[in-house]
């Protein structure tokens, strides 16, 4: 099977072609293997809706397979912010919104800064949606920014016991532990191993 995997972030359709590299007879491409085309409006109320726009739309587009993905971030204390939203919830870069999210959230207390990551994934064909899923990922806000590694809010995202992470990592934050690690409890993580298994049922 040939998957077009249409996200727009270069870390996170690595993250998903190195999940999914060990799947027997799949090939993926890029939107880098088609030619260049307007993306759509991601103006969904929930992220399933974002992933669904973008798997429609670049299905009927080129008349191929596409899997699409929206995923963010959401923080009990500021009521699921950023959510749907992360990507652009406040103005300038990754490291401006981890700063926002921390400004807003000085005076909340260890025990009430749980957060989670949230992964939609949507299979579509030109003739509509084939399959979807969604995988979560718990966790909290630090109470500041560690590590360089991952990308997004990863350096402000506490790794708790929730997280099903190996205890050695709990209180570290996904900037500070490897590619490896992150790969076997992200939301994203969760969502592909669906996809596998449903993979194995066609
Ligand atoms: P999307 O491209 O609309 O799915 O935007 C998702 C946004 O959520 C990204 O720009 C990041 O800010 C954030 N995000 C999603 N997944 C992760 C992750 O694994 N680590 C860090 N930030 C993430």
């Amino acid at each position: 099977m040939t998957i077009l995997l249409a996200t727009t972030s270069q870390h996170k359709a690595g993250e998903i072609a190195a999940m999914l590299s060990g799947v027997p007879d799949l090939q993926l491409q890029t939107l880098n293997d088609f030619p260049a085309t307007e993306a759509p409006e991601e103006d969904g109320a929930t992220m399933a809706d974002n992933a669904r726009i973008k798997a429609e739309f670049y299905s009927q587009h080129f008349g191929v397979r596409v899997l699409a993905d929206d995923s963010g971030l959401e923080v009990d204390a500021l009521n699921g912010e950023p959510g749907v939203h992360s990507a652009r919830w406040s103005e300038g870069s990754d490291s401006d919104r981890m700063l926002a999210i921390l400004d807003r959230m000085i005076d909340v207390p260890v025990e009430e800064r749980g957060a989670r990551y949230r992964c939609t994934l949507c299979l579509a064909t030109p003739d509509g949606i084939e399959w979807e899923a969604e995988g979560v990922c718990e966790g909290e806000i630090a109470l500041e920014a560690r590590g360089t590694g991952g990308f997004g809010y990863d350096p402000i995202f506490g790794i708790t016991l929730a997280t099903g992470a190996d205890s050695e990592y709990v209180g570290k934050t996904g900037g500070e532990v490897s590619p490896e690690v992150k790969a076997t409890v992200s939301h994203r993580a969760r969502a592909v191993r669906q996809f596998v298994e449903y993979l194995k049922t066609r």
